[in-house]
């Protein structure tokens, strides 16, 4: 009998959320690959079989073995879209806000985004390394497994390169993957207040091309992972024709797009992704039903963040079940960040997800683990338990595995599994 590092067996149910042709897409959403009385096996650090239990139980010996007796079994969750490196925090604007200030006007007074690049700028690779560490901590306890981090607190040259050091330097001394994103276009810094565009000539001409030669040498845990190049494409911040010619230069620079877009106001941002290949467009809170329907006949992934509205004490929410019926690839992400959402957590953020976007439980798993894959181009390789792929997956102590949206404020993940290792969360 063939021997595996490790069988998971007797999981009363095994989502696989499989899906090997690209993201999954309208009905295939509600399935989440579903095998019960199932096991798992794991060798090298990756899944060699996945399928009932007293078949794998018959067909391999294992160095460990798990009982799984009674719980679920489903893939690590893959947050695409966080900026969770930064220095200091912005719980004074919290109380701002509570006492009525919005998210924008505090931007526009010079807090926001740029009150965390002082405390950013100030903090050498160093410091926010150690200050970022807890929160991918708290993420991989939460079962978040593979973490994308946007730059974007930096606004210089200098200051961009450093945050992509902690990125890389946080990837090589933690479990989970971390997916960089050069987000040097995330608002323009106070010495270039009255002229975005110098500070876009800036970018284009500098820190981009520093940063697309900086990854070249960099070494990230998984293999030949891309850069990519953001925009926060909105009105105060960067309009579509100046987001259009920072995605344009990172493709130059063989960086695959991303934008933040119709966080407030619909400025065009998703037909623009979706003109230029993005791998994907999130926010969406306002986008219209054309630029919707653009989306779906695209291979642009989608990516809602139903813990920034919440944050924001907003009772408006993306219409996620209008994008799911309309066909277009559909991730959910935390957005983790010291302004507009302060939350780790992927199960938090699926329970919102079912109650104010009106997912069921099935497409908000399929949205936190294969799709939000694909919205990191991952998708061959993560964000499912398919043979040959890496071995991230989460026990979660409930019997159906629809209890990861249900409940809520409690961690039901009780096991994390990292390329076929059992961590200590
Ligand atoms: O995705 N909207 C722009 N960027 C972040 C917020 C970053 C911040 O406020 O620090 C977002 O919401
Ligand atoms: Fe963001």
């Amino acid at each position: 009998m063939p021997q595996v590092d490790l069988l998971i067996h007797s999981a009363a149910q095994v989502a696989t959320c499989a899906s090997p042709d690209g993201p999954r897409r309208g009905a295939a959403m509600a399935d989440v690959g579903l095998i019960p009385n199932a096991a798992v096996a794991v060798s090298d650090g990756e899944i060699v079989a996945v399928g009932p239990s007293d078949d794998l139980l018959a067909a391999y010996t294992a160095r460990q073995t798990i009982d799984a007796g009674g719980k679920v079994v489903c893939p690590g969750f893959v947050d695409p879209h966080t900026h969770v490196v930064y220095a200091g925090d912005r719980v004074g604007e919290f109380e701002l806000r509570i006492k009525g200030a919005t998210y924008m006007e505090i931007m526009r007074a010079g807090g926001g985004i740029v009150s965390t690049m002082k405390a950013t700028r100030a903090a050498p690779v160093e410091r926010l390394v150690q200050e970022s560490r807890p929160r991918l901590d708290a993420m991989l306890a939460l079962g978040t497994t593979t973490i994308e981090v946007k730059t974007g607190y930096g606004l210089d040259t200098d200051s961009e390169l450093n945050m992509l050091s902690a990125i890389a330097a946080l990837d090589a001394v933690h479990p989970a993957d971390l997916v960089p994103t050069f987000l040097a276009a995330h608002a323009v810094p106070p010495e270039f207040k009255n002229d975005p565009d110098g500070y876009l000539d800036l970018v284009i001409t500098e820190i981009l091309p520093r940063a697309a030669d900086w990854h070249k040498q960099a070494a990230f845990k998984i293999q030949n992972s891309k850069l990519f190049c953001d925009v926060f494409c909105e009105a105060g911040v960067f309009d579509r024709e100046q987001s259009r010619r920072v995605l344009s230069a990172g493709l130059a620079h063989g960086l695959p797009p991303k934008i933040h877009a119709d966080e407030f106001q619909n400025l065009g941002g998703v037909s623009l992704a979706v003109e230029l290949g993005a791998v994907s467009a999130d926010h969406l809170d306002v986008t219209p039903p054309e630029e919707v329907a653009a989306l779906a006949a695209s291979d642009t992934v989608g990516v809602v963040l139903p813990a920034v509205n919440f944050n924001l004490g907003s009772t408006h929410f993306a219409d996620a079940r209008a994008i799911v019926d309309a066909g277009a690839a559909l991730a959910l992400a935390t957005d983790i960040n010291p302004g507009s959402a302060p939350c780790p957590s992927m199960p938090l953020v699926m329970a919102m997800a079912c109650r104010y976007q009106r997912l069921l439980p099935a497409e908000a798993l399929n949205a936190s683990t294969i799709n939000a894959a694909y919205a990191v181009g991952l998708g061959d390789r993560l964000g499912s338990l398919e043979p040959g792929k890496q071995a991230d997956l989460l026990i979660v102590d409930a019997p159906d595995y629809r209890h990861l949206a249900y409940q809520f404020g409690v961690n039901l993940v009780q096991t994390v599994i990292k390329r076929g290792r059992v961590l200590t969360v």
